[in-house]
């Protein structure tokens, strides 16, 4: 997917979470090609300000903040710094997250691992979306992409927690874009399908077996590359989404379909 409008990006400025690893890394740079300034935010420090680096190393603008999205004075603190740094706030990629420890039936569910995964990936999305909305309702507009997963789509056996969460990333950034489509913010998700990263290596043990295993579910044969991801979030911010709202793009190789 290519962009067809540069002056779209001029003088924008981009929070994405997540951004130390994987999909929110490779949408952060993505954007920096584009010409977007960057906030990339993470709990991780040393791996966030790499990200940082790698964009200014390409001519990009970036700063690193340290943020955990599970925490509401920290989204809070990270977006003052953004509009400190760089006076706006015009798109947001909410996507920090993290996958289960263990499989386990609902039953046999740990409240513990419940809250963990509920929190991190769905409690997140809305305490960014709840501090963004204000700062890119100054600006007159602009684009959030939540990342939801193909188990927002459909549902994982022994996985509760994240299946809930993914699925609830779809409702309440469908809610949300309701809510603000008049007011020009374009509120949509991504659905990806298995990715290649440091948490797709976590969780197939980085073991040429598991990888097998994660491949067979795709039926273009292969996994998904970060940078495929990031190519349709900067699409979903671009004009040429103008109307796209309340969309969940599924990118995922044909792994729902079936
Ligand atoms: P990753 O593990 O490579 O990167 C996730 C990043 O989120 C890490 O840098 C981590 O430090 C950060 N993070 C975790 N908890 C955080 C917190 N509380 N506050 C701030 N940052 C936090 O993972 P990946 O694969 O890039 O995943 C990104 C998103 O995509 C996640 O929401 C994940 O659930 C989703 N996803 C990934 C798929 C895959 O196959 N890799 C498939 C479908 C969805």
């Amino acid at each position: 997917m290519t962009t067809n409008k540069k002056e779209n990006y001029t003088g924008k400025v981009a929070f994405v979470t997540g951004a130390a690893s994987g999909i929110g890394r490779a949408a952060a740079v993505a954007f920096a090609r584009e010409g977007v300034s960057v906030v990339a935010a993470d709990v991780s420090e040393q791996n966030n300000q790499e990200t940082a680096s790698l964009i200014e190393d390409q001519g990009g603008r970036a700063i690193a903040v340290r943020c955990d999205v599970t925490r509401d004075e920290d989204v809070k603190a990270a977006l003052d710094k953004t509009v400190e740094a760089f006076g706006r706030l015009d798109f947001a990629f909410n996507n920090a997250g993290i996958e289960p420890r263990k499989p386990a039936p609902t039953a046999e569910y740990e409240e513990e691992e419940w809250n963990r995964i509920i929190d991190t990936n769905l409690r997140s999305v809305f305490l960014c979306m709840k501090h963004e909305i204000p700062l890119i309702l100054k600006q007159g507009g602009g684009a959030i992409v939540n990342t939801s997963s193909g188990a927002g789509i459909i549902d994982v056996k022994g996985s509760p927690a994240y299946s809930a969460a993914k699925h609830g990333v779809i409702d309440l950034t469908r809610s949300a874009a309701l809510d603000y489509a008049a007011q020009n913010i374009r509120i949509n998700a991504v659905c990806p399908g298995f990715i290649d990263t440091p948490m797709m290596s976590r969780f197939t043990g980085d073991t040429a077996e598991g990888r097998a295993k994660m491949i067979a579910q795709e039926p273009i044969g292969r996994m998904g590359k970060p940078e495929e991801i990031a190519a349709a979030v900067v699409w979903l911010c671009s004009d040429a989404a103008a109307f796209v709202v309340g969309h969940a793009m599924v990118i995922d190789g044909g792994q729902t379909v079936q």
